[in-house]
């Protein structure tokens, strides 16, 4: 039995535990996973099976043995990780978003039943007692939180003994990695009303991937396409995408990088020496290649 450490602010009628309210810094993620609330989810009619390769790839576990594990998931979003833990094991899946996105992530993994547990709360005030989780993953997150180091402090504090911590993030792989596009673009776009930035993006997606694609096809992609102001069609985009799939996932991906309050990639050596400093030890911590692109990857038990 997982215990709490704090009583919610609110039950919700389908069970939901808000410990927050929506109006935070992640509203934009709110806004994101309500508009685009199946895109990325696994067996919804496009049959990428993309989250569920990546989530074996990035985390290398055995899953016949976490029957009886209780895992958590901490910035689940629309719950497309959500989704392929429940899938791939007969573990527990506790699942935390500080967004309204709960609210879809409920409505997309309820058919699981009673193995989905899910909290509206912060990485920083997670509503559970310390060390009781056999895994804990964070995927995507820890660069849209305010202090990267202290969110990596508070993941390790809910890893029990033996249990293991699993996080990806943006990268910083040198001095080239703010020159792009979304960094010039973003001190604007993440002050946009979220309407507006969406409205001004589906206007313009149809020729920003053509130009992409020119760019790519006449082999300057590699530089040009840093200054177009889209998402990494090539390097993190499924392949085999039909042409309404890939302006969706390109429109999702793009709001996604442009819109967030918070973007901070950090060093794979500086993840692994805050999470031996948080008292974990770091098992590895590396580049893993998945279907599409690469993701930055470190691992660490509490021993
Ligand atoms: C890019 S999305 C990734 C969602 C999901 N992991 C995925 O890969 O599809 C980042 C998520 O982190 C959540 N998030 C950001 N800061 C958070 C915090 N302090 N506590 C919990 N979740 C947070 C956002 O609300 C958002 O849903």
């Amino acid at each position: 039995m997982i215990e709490f450490s704090k009583n919610p602010i609110k039950i919700e009628e389908n069970g939901i535990l808000k410990f927050v309210e929506n109006d935070n810094y992640t509203a934009s993620f709110g806004y994101q996973w309500n508009k685009f609330q199946k895109t990325q989810l696994d067996r919804f009619g496009n049959d990428v099976y993309q989250s569920s390769s990546r989530l074996l790839a990035e985390t290398a576990w055995v899953v016949e043995t976490l029957e009886e594990a209780n895992i958590l998931e901490v910035g689940s979003g629309a719950g497309r990780f959500t989704r392929a833990l429940l899938e791939n094991t007969k573990a527990n899946v506790f699942s935390v978003d500080y967004s309204a996105a709960v609210e879809v992530n409920f409505e997309n993994n309820s058919v699981y039943g009673t193995r989905l547990h899910l909290c509206q709360a912060s990485i920083y005030e997670l509503p559970y007692k310390p060390q009781q989780f056999d895994k804990v993953i964070c995927f995507g997150v820890l660069q849209h939180t305010p202090d990267f180091k202290r969110s990596v402090r508070c993941l390790a504090e809910m890893v029990k003994k033996g249990g293991e911590l699993v996080v990806d993030f943006y990268p910083v792989k040198g001095w080239w990695t703010k020159i792009h596009a979304k960094y010039i673009f973003r001190p604007l776009t993440k002050r946009m009303s979220h309407q507006s930035l969406l409205a001004l993006l589906e206007r313009n997606i149809s020729w920003l991937i053509k130009l992409y694609q020119i760019f790519e096809a006449v082999g300057i992609g590699r530089v040009a396409n840093r200054f177009v102001p889209i998402c990494d069609i090539k390097n993190t985009l499924p392949k085999g995408l039909s042409e309404h799939q890939l302006k969706e996932w390109a429109l999702l991906d793009t709001f996604d990088m442009f819109s967030p309050v918070h973007d901070h990639p950090q060093k794979i050596e500086t993840v692994k020496k805050w999470m031996a400093e948080a008292g974990l030890k770091v098992t590895f911590g590396a580049f893993i290649s998945l279907e599409a692109g690469q993701a930055a990857v470190v691992r660490a038990i509490r021993t």
